[in-house]
């Protein structure tokens, strides 16, 4: 096809779109497929409605195939953009590392950024795990998927809460929905290579990713939009992408009276940080206490030339059900190796190589 062929070229330069994805391509795969134009602009106009004034109503849009099918409709083409906006930011070598990644998409809704990610690199990552609490969803984002690449390896779920560390962890307009500490809960659980958030881009939720962000950054790098990994000086920061989309999708945002076309966002790309002192092995010389979610001990190592006695934090989302156990009936002068992720005051919050 012309369009990806266009997007190949794309990739390498690193400036993607416009992306056109048109009513007609997705119409197979939508849940109903035979939903007339008429009855989608009805319902899109109900749950944008829902959006934007009734948020206690916010879950109902999620709930029928005719509704999900016209939520695709609108919401799925023209958010696609969106991802492929942020990752144009990145270099090749992260993009390369992203889609050779699981991707978890939470709250995926009817698919719309595992496909993006899939159409823009013509393939799927290794693993695709769609998550969303609507069944309906989930059986939409399945059918669209399935429908572009057959061969997608592919898990659907209602909820997830399992340790992925090798994985890329991605919201799209989901947070919102999920609360944000349970967003932080989970992002600690899942304790992911790459965290990816796209959102919506008001100055309300804004103060809220930016709670997320100063948490995040214990553990990650934030790669886009900020220039480092210092304190946020902003009240307020957003990025608007001002695009176009197919005409059948136009038309359909004409209908609704809905703008598509400048899409207001926030979105944020962090990575785990590297360690950042060498490797080493360390003597476990004291306890000193254990937190609902680390272990703290005073070890003996050698550094810059000396042998130094400082604490560890050893943060427990970094260990399974046996390596918490073994920590619990730790010995004194028992080994451990470890790199140093953070230095907090006279404590090194360590990421363990090897106990
Ligand atoms: C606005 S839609 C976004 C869909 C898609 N990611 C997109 O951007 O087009 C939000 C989705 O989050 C899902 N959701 C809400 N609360 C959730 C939760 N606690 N866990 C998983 N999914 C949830 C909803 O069912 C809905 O499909």
């Amino acid at each position: 096809m012309e369009r990806d062929n266009l997007y190949s070229d794309n990739i390498v330069k690193g400036a993607f779109g416009p992306f056109f994805l048109s009513i007609e391509d997705i119409r197979p795969h939508l849940l109903n497929p035979d939903l007339k134009e008429s009855d989608m602009v009805h319902f899109i106009k109900e749950m944008s409605m829902k959006f934007t004034k009734k948020r206690d109503q916010i879950g109902d849009y999620v709930l029928d195939d005719d509704h999900v099918s016209s939520y695709a409709a609108l919401y799925l083409t023209t958010n696609i953009p969106k991802l492929h906006f942020l990752l144009s930011k990145l270099s090749p070598d992260v993009l390369n590392d992203i889609i050779s990644r699981p991707f978890v998409d939470i709250g995926c809704g009817p698919g719309t950024f595992s496909l993006g990610l899939s159409l823009l690199f013509e393939k799927t990552p290794p693993e695709v795990i769609c998550v969303d609490s609507s069944r309906v969803m989930l059986n939409q984002a399945e059918k669209m998927l399935k429908g572009f690449f057959s061969g997608v390896n592919l898990k659907t779920l209602q909820r997830f809460s399992e340790k992925r560390a090798d994985s890329v962890l991605f919201y799209g307009h989901s947070i919102n929905e999920i609360g944000i500490q349970k967003v932080q809960d989970q992002i600690m659980m899942v304790d992911p290579e790459y965290v990816i958030f796209i959102e919506p881009g008001t100055s309300e939720l804004f103060t809220e990713l930016k709670k997320l962000r100063e948490a995040l950054l214990d553990s990650y790098d934030v790669l886009y939009p900020c220039p480092s990994s210092a304190a946020c000086p902003n009240d307020w920061c957003h990025q608007v992408l001002r695009t176009s989309h197919d005409l059948s999708v136009e038309r359909l945002s004409q209908l609704v009276s809905l703008d598509r076309k400048i899409l207001p966002m926030s979105a944020h790309i962090y990575k785990r940080k590297a360690g950042i002192a060498p490797s080493g092995e360390a003597t476990i010389i004291r306890f000193i206490t254990e937190t609902k979610f680390s272990f703290e001990y005073e070890v003996c190592f050698f550094e810059e030339g000396q042998n130094k006695n400082v604490i560890v934090e050893i943060q427990k989302k970094q260990l399974d059900k046996k390596g918490e156990k073994h920590f619990k009936n730790l010995n004194v002068g028992e080994k451990i190796t470890f790199s140093v992720e953070k230095v907090i005051g006279e404590k090194y919050r360590v990421k363990l190589l090897s106990f």
